[in-house]
């Protein structure tokens, strides 16, 4: 990566509630990790501050910090936590240990129900972090914050912590999904030590509550979303969950950038969880992950009928009810075989699994969360569905063209971004995008891919090999972030 001087000895502060490997829901934990490793390679200090949840597999490397950490709460609170930490490739992670909020299974929720206490939790977090600067005489340039739960970061940044050694420090707020705000009770921003007079329409208070998000969007000195299309889409009614006013407002201190992939991760050629590797010059491995997958899934093992994947959460923004009221149809009039990993709404989860069973060799279901599998159904099936509703960058698309397989999404967000429309007349481009987010819409897409596959296979040949090629590492992104971030502690010096 090639980033000026001044860039490269800047200190940041990652602040987020996942960070993969350790603690993943979706694709934010993938982002934070990846550009924290990236920065950190090409010589900033980057530190990703996080909770040690229950769930976090300790690594080998993790030491105790400090034991003492003081984190000052609002009404005059003041807890003891302790941090431990760890390398992340050149970047040091930070584990909050404070068992009341996080020695407990799930990120969010758990058995589908929201944690009543996520307000204080992450409030929690976020000041804690802020106090570890403090307590450790390491003062950032910049601290990078991921979606609702560090919303208060910025806050406390331009109030409480005004007059302190953080006072000259600049927030980049990044929106990873507009859709989770974080809306509580009044009583979370005196507990997380912030004026109540932010408590108004143009900071943190919306229809009588805290919403943490906006707080954020307010208060970041600059603001990112993880794609152009959704850096536009979100200053729209249809897209902007009751923000867009705000998004407009703040037009001017917005970009979309693209996620990167982290591709020591995803990559077909070194993979270790996938049984067979393969590159663009030699693609014979890719047939036996399909052999592969098609055995663990319970399909036909079939050289010839295409394997269309699914790896997702269950929730509307993803749109594969859609798919759930349309695989019976699509199996018994079309020769395709469904592979769906996934977990989310009871609803979806057991639909997916009666049509696994109804359709038994063609639909191959796995409910639940499985990092292996999530690598064998991007290396073992042919084409990968995403209708979803919106999507802010989306990874999975982005993993599927890394490993030579077709994503057929509706063109939102990072999907419109990503993916190339394929063109009949030419064969150019490398995959197939809709527009409507309807059954019909879906159901016609699968069926354009499914005669390419049967009737034009060297159309196929060629997309694969123009997915294969396209560069989705992180060099380019991490550039303009490093520009963002360089724009964010320019006007933070001036005072803003
Ligand atoms: P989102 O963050 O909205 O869920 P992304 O496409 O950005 O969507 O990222 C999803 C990430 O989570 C990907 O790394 C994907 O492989 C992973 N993932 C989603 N569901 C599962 C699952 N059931 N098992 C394993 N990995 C999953
Ligand atoms: C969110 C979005 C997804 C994006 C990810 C990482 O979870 O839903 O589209 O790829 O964050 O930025």
């Amino acid at each position: 990566m090639k980033i000026e001087d001044s860039i490269m000895k800047m200190k940041i502060l990652m602040i987020s509630p996942e960070c993969a490997p350790y603690s993943k829901v979706g694709g934010l934990g993938d982002m934070v990790s990846s550009i924290s490793k990236q920065f950190a390679a090409s010589g900033c200090d980057v530190k990703v501050f996080t909770p040690l949840y229950a769930t976090v597999k300790r690594p080998d490397d993790l030491e105790k910090q400090m034991d003492n950490l003081s984190v000052h709460m609002g009404l005059g609170l003041e807890y003891k936590a302790a941090v431990w930490t760890s390398k992340l490739g050149a970047a040091q992670m930070l584990f909050l240990e404070f068992n009341m909020y996080f020695d407990r299974q799930g990120i969010y929720n758990y058995g589908g129900v929201d944690f009543s206490d996520n307000g204080g939790r992450f409030a929690f977090m976020t000041r804690a972090a802020l106090d570890w600067c403090l307590q450790n005489d390491w003062i950032p340039d910049v601290i990078h914050c991921h979606d609702w739960t560090t919303g208060l970061a910025p806050v406390l940044l331009n109030t409480s912590l005004r007059a302190s050694p953080l006072g000259g420090t600049a927030s980049v707020f990044t929106i990873h999904n507009l859709q989770h705000q974080g809306v509580f009770d009044r009583g979370v921003l005196e507990y997380a030590g912030v004026p109540m007079s932010e408590f108004r329409a143009d900071s943190c208070e919306s229809y009588g509550s805290l919403n943490m998000m906006k707080g954020g969007l307010y208060n970041a000195t600059k603001i990112t979303t993880v794609s152009p299309t959704y850096a536009e889409e979100i200053r729209t009614p249809a897209y902007g969950c009751g923000l867009d006013g705000l998004l407009r407002f703040r037009g001017a201190d917005l970009v979309g950038i693209l996620n990167g992939v982290d591709t020591d991760v995803w990559n077909p050629e070194t993979d270790p969880m996938i049984p067979a590797n393969y590159s663009i010059a030699d693609m014979s491995g890719k047939a036996a992950c399909k052999a592969a997958l098609q055995k663990k899934m319970g399909l036909k093992v079939s050289k010839k009928t295409p394997v269309f994947g699914v790896v997702s959460r269950l929730y509307s923004q993803k749109g594969l009810d859609l798919l759930a009221r349309i695989a019976g149809d699509l199996v018994s009039n079309m020769d395709i075989q469904i592979a769906l990993l996934g977990s989310g709404d009871e609803w979806q989860q057991k639909a997916f699994s009666d049509l696994s069973t109804w359709f038994s060799g063609k639909i191959g279901v796995y409910i639940g969360f499985s990092n292996e599998l999530s690598h064998l159904v991007e290396a073992g099936s042919d084409f990968f569905l995403m209708p979803s509703r919106f999507e802010p960058c989306g990874l999975n698309q982005m993993y599927s063209m890394i490993y030579g397989t077709l994503p057929i999404v509706r063109s939102t967000g990072g999907l419109a971004d990503t993916v190339d429309q394929y063109s009949e007349s030419t064969g150019a481009g490398d995959g197939f995008k809709f527009s409507d987010a309807t059954c019909e819409a879906l159901y016609n897409t699968i069926g354009w891919a499914c005669s390419t596959w049967y009737d034009r296979p060297e159309d196929i040949a060629k997309m694969r090999q123009n997915a294969m090629a396209k560069d989705f590492s992180w060099s380019g992104s991490a550039e303009k972030y490093a520009l963002v971030y360089k724009w964010a502690t320019a006007a933070r010096s001036a005072g803003i």
